[in-house]
């Protein structure tokens, strides 16, 4: 690819950057998309793409020497954590001062490694979030068409009620009415009709097989699957992957992108030169606001605005494990995707009751609230170490919001929490988080449609758009909001 000059560039793969690719693509642009992470289609000696969670190996993170799963110590055991070989693997884990930022890597960005939630945001929280879209267009047109791209589904009660796999939530459902709280299900876009085979012993276990965070193998629909092997299939889409873009010049009327491409294992093959006329950024909220801002702050693209690396947020993400009773165990064996929430309006918390597949019984509940807190964090370029840097002050508000939830279901329950989950012997764990949103926000750093400002072709699609919270997943929402602007954008040809 290099020296070569296409009609449009998107930068990764993930939700935002393959809506662009397949409406390009439909619209007959030919479109290179560059994905710095693999394309995960080829099985290892195990005959498999993606390594298990208990017994994670080089492909499980990206150029790491030792993995860095979420839940470690239940029991204060290194359960799960283990050395590496360094590797282009599917989860990464980007650490800032007070934060780890955990996102996917590869042909389908963060579908490869999610819990598969798909949720669509409560509708006068998104207008409060976006107040320049017309929040009608959303759900009566495009929260309905990402759904259905995504080919999200419904846990069947019956399926819910009886599964050993969800003794888990079924429990934590139990819980949450001692105190007074409801619970919902959870949408997905993991298939229900394959998980029940798979309990049933009919097809090869993926979610019941612990696997997630790594990748499934087998069960979840993912971006590789659906709307990126639709835009090949226009045939004016091309998937370069291990090709990640560093940098970002204006050439011409268009945009000139330095591309380092890499093998696997991390040698580079060869630094390239591609040129384009339009440049659709969908490299999440880490990637897209770094190239942006490296590009304003070295001055190759200095009229970008100040608003850049504004508003960021972990979507108010507060993990919190409680323990339970000897007479009520979890059950040892729990499925790996989540389908319930405890819902707390009063304080606007989210509480996903997530599974610790670790193959014993632990006695731990574990929770991932999502918090409407409105504390935001920004990114500021390093010139010295040529990144973007995170600065945050922690979710003081999350965690005032999900302990007066948790510490009434404790009361309730005569229960407590498990201090032995996270490391630093905290119940509440602020320091890292799944869902990155902002740092290019809508209607702020670009135009209501995701057009950057002061830069005519250049565009954000992704979850940089998007303020910081939303109150549910992300996904959907910025699928949702991708096809939204991308129908303008080639409606007006700009
Ligand atoms: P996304 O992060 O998906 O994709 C960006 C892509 O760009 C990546 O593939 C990256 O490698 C690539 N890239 C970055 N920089 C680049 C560069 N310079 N050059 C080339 N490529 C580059 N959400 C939800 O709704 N429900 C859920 O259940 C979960 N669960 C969950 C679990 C875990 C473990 C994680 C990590 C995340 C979730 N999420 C989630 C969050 C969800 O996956 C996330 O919000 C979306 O993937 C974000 O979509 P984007 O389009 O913004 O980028």
């Amino acid at each position: 690819a290099s020296g070569t000059h296409v009609p449009a560039v998107v930068v990764g793969s993930g939700y935002g950057a393959s809506v662009a690719a397949l409406r390009l693509g439909q619209a007959g642009v030919r479109t290179l998309v560059l994905e710095m992470g693999q394309r995960w289609d080829t099985p290892g000696p195990d005959g498999k793409v993606f390594c298990g969670m208990l017994n994670p190996d080089h492909r499980s993170m990206w150029f790491k020497d030792r993995t860095e799963a979420p839940v470690n110590g239940i029991l204060f055991l290194d359960l799960a954590n283990r050395p590496i070989r360094r590797h282009a693997g599917a989860l990464d884990r980007v650490n800032f001062p007070g934060m780890g930022v955990y996102v996917g890597r590869g042909v389908g960005g963060g579908s490869l490694v999610n819990g598969g939630m798909a949720v669509t945001p409560d509708r006068d929280y998104f207008t409060r979030q976006f107040p320049t879209v017309d929040a009608a267009e959303m759900y009566d047109r495009f929260f309905p068409l990402a759904t259905k791209m995504l080919r999200v589904n419904h846990i069947p009660g019956h399926y819910f009620e009886a599964s050993d796999y969800y003794r888990f939530a079924r429990l934590s459902r139990t819980a949450a009415a001692r105190a007074g709280f409801d619970t919902a299900f959870v949408p997905n876009v993991y298939s229900f009709d394959y998980m029940a085979r798979e309990e049933r012993g009919e097809v090869p276990k993926s979610a019941l097989g612990t696997e997630v965070i790594y990748g499934n193998n087998h069960g979840k629909f993912t971006l590789d699957q659906g709307y990126l092997a639709e835009a090949e299939r226009t045939g004016n889409v091309t998937i370069a992957p291990l090709h990640q873009v560093t940098r970002i010049t204006r050439e011409g009327a268009g945009y000139a992108l330095a591309v380092r491409e890499i093998t696997p294992d991390g040698e580079v093959v060869a630094e390239k030169h591609v040129t384009c006329d339009r440049l659709f950024l969908g490299a999440g909220s880490l990637g897209t606001t770094e190239l942006l801002l490296r590009a304003r702050d070295t001055g190759d693209l200095p009229d970008l605005p100040a608003e850049l690396g504004e508003g960021w947020g972990p979507n108010g993400n507060v993990m919190v494990a409680r323990n339970n009773h000897l007479l009520e165990p979890t059950g040892s064996r729990q499925s790996a995707i989540p389908t319930l929430a405890i819902t707390d309006p009063s304080r606007e918390v989210f509480a996903e009751v997530a599974p610790v597949p670790a193959g014993i019984e632990t006695y731990v509940s574990l929770y991932l609230a999502i918090t409407r807190n409105e504390e935001r964090g920004r990114f500021t370029y390093d010139p010295a170490t040529d990144r973007a840097v995170l600065q945050w002050g922690g979710a003081r508000a999350g965690i005032t919001a999900a302990s007066g939830t948790f510490d009434r279901i404790n009361d309730a329950n005569g229960t407590v929490y498990r201090y032995d989950v996270f490391g630093g012997g905290k119940a509440f764990a602020d320091d890292f988080c799944y869902h990155p949103l902002g740092g290019a926000v809508l209607g702020r750093a670009t135009d209501d449609h995701g057009r950057v400002k002061g830069y005519r072709g250049l565009y954000v699609t992704d979850g940089a758009l998007v303020p910081g919270s939303l109150g549910v997943n992300p996904f959907v929402t910025i699928t949702a909001l991708a096809e939204r602007n991308l129908a303008t954008i080639l409606h007006e040809g700009r």
